[in-house]
């Protein structure tokens, strides 16, 4: 199979770099958290692919059934000659779901994970010899730039796994803000969100009985020892995740059960008996509340579809 994918370079941090720029800030802030965006080497993309298999995660099958059923209509309000822009182009059967049904004149994969985004974006080549495919190496949590040739003429971005979640409220508004920026007006956006519910039913999704959550929250540690000079212990840490209904947050953390010190780089870090890493937020949101917060970037609601027991909901926004 000849190269088939247009690879547009950007200039990225090298992913170690930015880990140990952030680490050493997180490690001395009170109190100590770093960005979810470092679980994401190839063991946790490993182990997130395996959470969104387990019975207890709802939001990965639920939104995959909803695209199923609602992804006529989709391809009907995206209309023909639609070129597709997948925000954090995962592994994901989600997105062929919709290249099938929306058959677009062109792809474009966008992802701050070189290596994920390459092999992803070749396997859609390969699989969809008809789509013109591209793939973009960025952090689109920044303002970003996205290649003229691979925006067409309707643009629709495609921002599945209530990935919007990890981002507090004021930051979410400023990526749509962001997003609104490098969209022409009427484009598209489709976006998947989690939404609140029974706080048992969250704390599940969070603390599955295999373990998997835990050991994706612990790798995190793994990959600061892999990838900086650094002595901390993954065994010396324990997963904890819970609810913030105030805050409507998924909460997850890293505790330290024992005082101890820790060092990274030529920097020591003390953490105290109880003491955690903040390590993930996952925001929540009403079918309304999100409403809100898209109308305030600019982005009006034109449908938006729930599963029956409303676990979770997609959302299809046009720029105005
Ligand atoms: C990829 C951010 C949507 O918040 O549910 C899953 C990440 N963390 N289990 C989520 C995650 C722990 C996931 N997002």
């Amino acid at each position: 199979m000849a190269l088939a994918i247009r690879f547009h370079e950007q200039q990225v941090q090298p992913d170690s770099e930015s880990l140990r720029q952030e680490s050493l800030v997180g490690f001395a802030a009170t109190p100590k958290s770093i960005s979810p965006k470092f679980f994401y080497d190839r063991r946790g993309s490993e182990l997130f692919e395996q959470i969104c298999q387990q019975p207890e995660y709802y939001p990965t099958r639920t939104e995959e059934m909803i695209l199923r059923l609602a992804r006529q209509q989709i391809a009907e309000l995206a209309g023909r000659d639609a070129s597709l822009v997948e925000l954090g182009s995962g592994a994901s059967r989600k997105v062929r779901l919709l290249l099938e049904a929306l058959h677009p004149s062109s792809y474009l994969g966008v992802d701050i994970s070189r290596d994920f985004l390459l092999s992803s974006t070749h396997r859609l080549a390969a699989d969809y010899p008809w789509l013109d495919v591209h793939a973009t190496c960025t952090d689109f949590s920044q303002p970003m730039q996205l290649p003229s040739e691979a925006m067409g003429k309707h643009p629709l971005a495609f921002f599945p796994g209530s990935s919007i979640g990890n981002f507090t409220p004021d930051d979410a508004l400023a990526f749509l803000r962001n997003l609104h920026a490098t969209l022409p007006a009427g484009a598209g956006l489709l976006i998947g969100v989690d939404l609140v519910k029974d706080t048992a039913v969250l704390e599940r999704a969070y603390n599955d009985q295999a373990g998997v959550t835990a050991a994706f929250n612990l790798n995190l540690l793994q990959r600061i020892r892999n990838e900086l000079d650094s002595d901390i212990d993954p065994t010396r840490f324990q997963h904890r995740a819970f609810f913030n209904k105030a805050e409507s947050r998924i909460e997850m953390h890293l505790v330290s059960p024992e005082a101890q010190t820790v060092w990274i780089e030529d920097q020591c870090f003390d953490f105290a008996a109880g003491e955690t890493l903040h390590t993930e937020n996952s925001y929540k949101y009403t079918p309304a509340s999100f409403r809100d917060l898209a109308g305030q970037a600019g982005f009006s609601a034109v449908a938006m579809w729930m599963d029956p027991a409303r676990l979770f909901s997609v959302h299809y926004l046009q720029r105005d």
